[in-house]
């Protein structure tokens, strides 16, 4: 935890919109993802434990469907699961940093429950697919010999038990995993959980009432999905004959109607439990647009009781995920309105960072000019005065030539080249000085013999030489 804390740079008001950006996109993926592999489960142990009792293969089938929904494309569960939880452990402290709130343990304990729930699942998904097999496998061989049926009972049981048991396991991992995730969004907005124990967090009404929304919300994504890829999708899941296909139509549209129920009076208690400090005008406007879409999906689910109005699968498969985006951002908003002063914090910290390195960087940069005067004394001095010649010339008499040439200048100062042999046969020696030295030398010179006549600081540097040559 101090290792993700100590990572913590205070950044730029940009950046932090960045942040809020980058925390809004992982929250919508987390919460949908969640959900519909939750829903996912739980639909198809719903559908397996239904096989068993009526030792239909209808419902088999659809049991091994519906698992398909949560986990039928590679890798979703790292994509769209452990990558916004880990964008959620190194963002959330960047925005808190500073306050008393540490969330950092809360979103890790959420990721390896979370991660130990996808192993069950995936176990969980192999023995029903096993199954199928050992299904098709008996109603094959049976015909045949009895007692190769029964050599394979016991491993057919075991499998059955396998997929029951790792199914139930994926279920109540994955209901911790929410109900911390949904706790460490609650407590990042919630101050007064802040430096109280993990159950006043855990407990909080806001915490519960988020978690059943995110599963909830994830059973109607589920069967959302499922009707979608069954009956509006060319390549979708097959049936064998449209008994089957409407039976399975009737178990996924109940679970979708039903949860489409119960998600106006969760969101209603979800909102209702946000703390004061952070709530806003935009954030039931959010909070609003997602409950909108629900009332759309379960309309577009309702009317696919009539196989005419079977397209409307593809919409209430829209519906729902606007709907989780726009429960995301009722999230995200309440957290930002919550640390909204903390943001300001962080960003004045950033500024004033910044503005003290343009100082010193400034200031590095007029180094060499300030130091023109004591290069001249230490240096120069030997051989040049400004009104008179010694060794070398006169600055009056040779430094108005370099008038509006102080690249020429420069140039001469830094690698000296004969300019009037006959007066000065040894010319000047190279005096070995670094370039900035040298511009600042440049620019010293012309100021001195042409621009600022009237400078205080010259009576000042041509008195000393005055003096100088009047004692000679
Ligand atoms: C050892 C003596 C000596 C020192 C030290 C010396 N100069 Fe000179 N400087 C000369 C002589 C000699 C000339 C004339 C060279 C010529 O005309 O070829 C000269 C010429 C110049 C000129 C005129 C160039 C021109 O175009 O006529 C400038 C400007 C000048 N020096 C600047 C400096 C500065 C700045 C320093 C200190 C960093 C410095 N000098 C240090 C001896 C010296």
């Amino acid at each position: 935890m101090e290792l993700f804390n100590d990572l913590v740079i205070p950044v730029g008001s940009s950046h932090l919109t960045l942040i809020r950006l980058m925390l809004y996109i992982s929250a919508s993926f987390l919460f949908a993802y969640t959900g519909l592999l939750f829903g996912s489960v739980f639909l198809s142990t719903r559908a397996a434990s239904k096989a068993k009792k009526y030792n239909d293969f209808r419902y088999q089938k659809l049991a091994q469907d519906l698992i398909k929904v949560g986990t039928g494309i590679t890798g979703m569960w790292f994509g769209l699961g452990i990558v916004p939880l880990l964008s959620f452990i190194l963002s959330y402290p960047q925005l808190l940093a500073g306050t008393k709130g540490d969330v950092v343990g809360y979103l890790i304990v959420a990721l390896l429950v979370f991660s130990m729930a996808v192993a069950s699942i995936y176990v969980y998904k192999n023995s029903i697919n096993f199954k199928s097999i050992f299904y098709s496998f008996k109603t094959n061989v049976r015909s045949k010999s009895e007692s190769i049926v029964e050599e394979y009972h016991s491993l057919d049981e075991d499998i059955e038990n396998t997929g029951s048991f790792t199914g139930i396991w994926g279920i109540l991992l994955l209901l911790v995993s929410t109900w911390f995730l949904s706790g460490a969004t609650t407590y990042a907005y919630d101050h007064s959980m802040w430096g109280q124990s993990i159950f006043t967090m855990l407990l909080s009404a806001n915490t519960v009432f988020k978690a059943l929304l995110i599963l909830s919300m994830g059973v109607a994504f589920a069967s959302a999905v499922y009707l979608f890829y069954a009956f509006s999708w060319q390549d979708g899941y097959k049936f064998a004959n449209d008994d089957e296909k409407e039976l399975s139509k009737k178990f996924v549209r109940k679970f979708g109607l039903y949860s489409a129920l119960l998600i106006p009076l969760i969101y209603a208690f979800q909102i209702v439990s946000i703390p004061n400090n952070a709530l806003s005008g935009l954030m039931f406007v959010f909070g609003l647009l997602s409950l909108l879409f629900v009332v759309f999906f379960a309309q577009s689910i309702y009317l696919t009781k009539s196989s005419e109005h079977a397209s409307g699968v593809k919409y209430g498969f829209m519906f729902i995920m606007i709907s989780f985006a726009m429960f995301a951002a009722q999230d995200q908003q309440a957290f930002h309105i919550s640390i909204a002063e903390n943001l300001n914090n962080i960003s004045e910290i950033h500024n004033k960072a910044e503005e003290e390195r343009q100082a010193l960087y400034a200031k590095s940069e007029e180094e060499p000019q300030v130091d023109a005067q004591a290069i001249f004394d230490t240096r120069c001095v030997a051989c040049h005065k400004f009104d008179t010649k010694s060794v070398g010339p006169a600055y009056n008499d040779v430094v108005p030539k370099y008038e509006g040439k102080e690249g020429d200048l420069v140039k001469f100062i830094l690698n000296p080249t004969p300019q009037n042999p006959a007066e000065y046969p040894a010319g000047m020696p190279a005096q070995g000085l670094s370039p900035a030295e040298g511009k600042a030398l440049a620019k010293w010179l012309l100021d001195k013999v042409l621009g600022g006549g009237e400078k205080e600081a010259e009576p000042a540097a041509e008195k000393p030489a005055e003096e100088q040559t009047a004692t000679k």
